[in-house]
């Protein structure tokens, strides 16, 4: 999307993004049945129907409170679905939206809102200027659709979400692809201060000086870490943080999460689904920790977040930092894999068109990539529209990912967005690429 776009071209823009995001809410929500919207499927998580009303709640704030200057509809929800005043674990024991309030309650918000979206210039702040809320409120939904991908996959009990496989390899060239990719040194510019529905944390643009190394041109696959598995990984505290270490003994992990071994072979759950772990897809649901041993144990390391952004953005022949690795084009298809199109990553080294300058393939879509970057802030760093969104998780404790999962829409993924969690989250679609700088061996 360029800045010059017309009121009418972004008006389109920012219904399509809220529309493909009520979409996917309705899907998730409308394939279980009552019990299960309300049940918690897990600790870590929301019951789907908190997301459900949370989603519309946001938007009544946001949307129709501050940028539509209308009188609110239901205050007095406020606090159950502030995500601060309630943790996950204890949100089942609030006074919830019964499943179809909650629906019409979210439904009745996007009637309102579609008419202030209609009437709105679309400029005269920093909130209107190219529909900037109305995109925050689609990536806000996106983002929780992602979350309850998440909350599906920890259900337990029969499938109840179907999707395509994914496309096999094109071209046929991937037994043929480098293991890693030389990113030479140099300068490169790194976040955004154009790109109009980019959020406070990828903000402003600077200057980074990048020392050269190698990036995996792939993602690490299950085959791979099924290697470092029967190498013993697991019980040699040498390639482990003290905290992992830890928390690989206290809970007696020794492979990803909803992996188990049967009869001497690996099988996985996917979606209430078992099935046998295919050795050519990006790994998946492991912790920064698992991610940071094995690269330790390939006698490698984690990119950092800077220097998985330059393999991503830098276009050597022009010196500037594209949107996407492939370009500035919104993603397609045949870009990535995105938009919960396919309920699993890719089969490494697909999506040729989506490579970046460089040759690195599947930046975008697939899998989170863990970084070994702390969450925080860059220079010149300024909370907008609020701290809670960004701000108060900078710091040691939260790990940043890259490059968004087969889970995310293209309205919440680009070269410079940023995710965080902490390094012991493992359910959550996350895998890894390896590093090293230029000079070790
Ligand atoms: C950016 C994915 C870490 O889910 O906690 C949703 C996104 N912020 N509602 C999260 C978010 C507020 C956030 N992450
Ligand atoms: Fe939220």
């Amino acid at each position: 999307m360029s800045v010059s776009e017309d009121v009418d071209a972004l008006r389109r823009r920012a219904v399509d993004a809220l529309t493909t995001a009520r979409e996917r809410t309705a899907l998730l929500t409308s394939c279980v049945d009552e019990p299960e919207l309300t049940a918690q499927h897990s600790p870590l998580m929301s019951p789907l129907v908190w997301d459900l009303a949370h989603i519309g709640n946001q938007e009544e704030q946001w949307l129709l409170r501050t940028v539509g200057g209308r009188e609110a509809v239901r205050p007095e929800i406020d606090s159950v679905y502030d995500a601060f005043e309630h943790p996950r674990a204890l949100r089942p024991t609030l006074p919830l939206l019964a499943p179809a309030e909650a629906r019409a309650y979210a439904s009745d918000i996007r009637g309102r809102v579609m008419d202030i979206l209609g009437g709105s210039p679309l400029r005269g702040g920093p909130l209107l200027d190219a529909g900037f809320a109305f995109g925050m409120i689609a990536q806000h939904e996106q983002q929780h659709d992602e979350t309850m991908l998440i909350t599906h996959q920890l259900r337990r009990g029969p499938a109840a979400l179907t999707a395509p496989e994914p496309p096999a390899p094109d071209p046929a060239d991937t037994a043929d692809l480098p293991g890693e990719i030389l990113v030479p040194a140099g300068q490169f510019t790194m976040g955004t201060s154009a790109e109009p529905w980019a959020l406070d944390n990828e903000r402003p643009a600077h200057h980074r000086l990048v020392p050269a190394f190698h990036l995996d041109t792939v993602p690490v696959t299950n085959g791979d870490y099924l290697r470092f598995i029967e190498d013993g990984g697991y019980t040699d505290e040498r390639w482990w943080a003290p905290e992992g270490w830890a928390q690989i003994r206290e809970h007696s992990i020794a492979a990803p999460l909803f992996w188990r071994r049967e009869a001497g072979q690996w099988l996985r759950r996917r979606f209430g689904v078992v099935e046998p772990v295919p050795a050519d897809e990006p790994v998946l649901h492991v912790s920064w920790y698992e991610a940071d041993a094995y690269a330790r144990w390939a006698g490698r390391r984690l990119p950092t977040e800077e220097e998985w952004e330059k393999a991503a953005r830098h276009d050597p022949a022009t010196g500037r930092s594209r949107r996407h690795p492939w370009g500035d084009e919104d993603p397609t298809p045949e870009h990535a894999n995105l938009g919960q199109r396919h309920l699993r990553p890719a089969p490494a080294g697909s999506y040729p068109l989506g490579a970046s300058p460089l040759g690195v393939r599947q930046l975008i879509g697939d899998v989170w990539e863990w970084t070994s970057s702390d969450f925080l802030p860059y220079p010149g760093f300024v909370a907008f529209p609020y701290r809670e969104y960004s701000e108060v998780f900078f710091g040691g404790a939260h790990k940043v990912l890259r490059g968004g999962s087969f889970a995310v829409d293209q309205v919440a993924c680009r070269g410079t967005f940023r995710n965080w969690d902490l390094p012991v989250r493992r359910q959550i679609f996350a895998g890894f690429r390896t590093a090293r700088s230029a000079g070790d061996v």
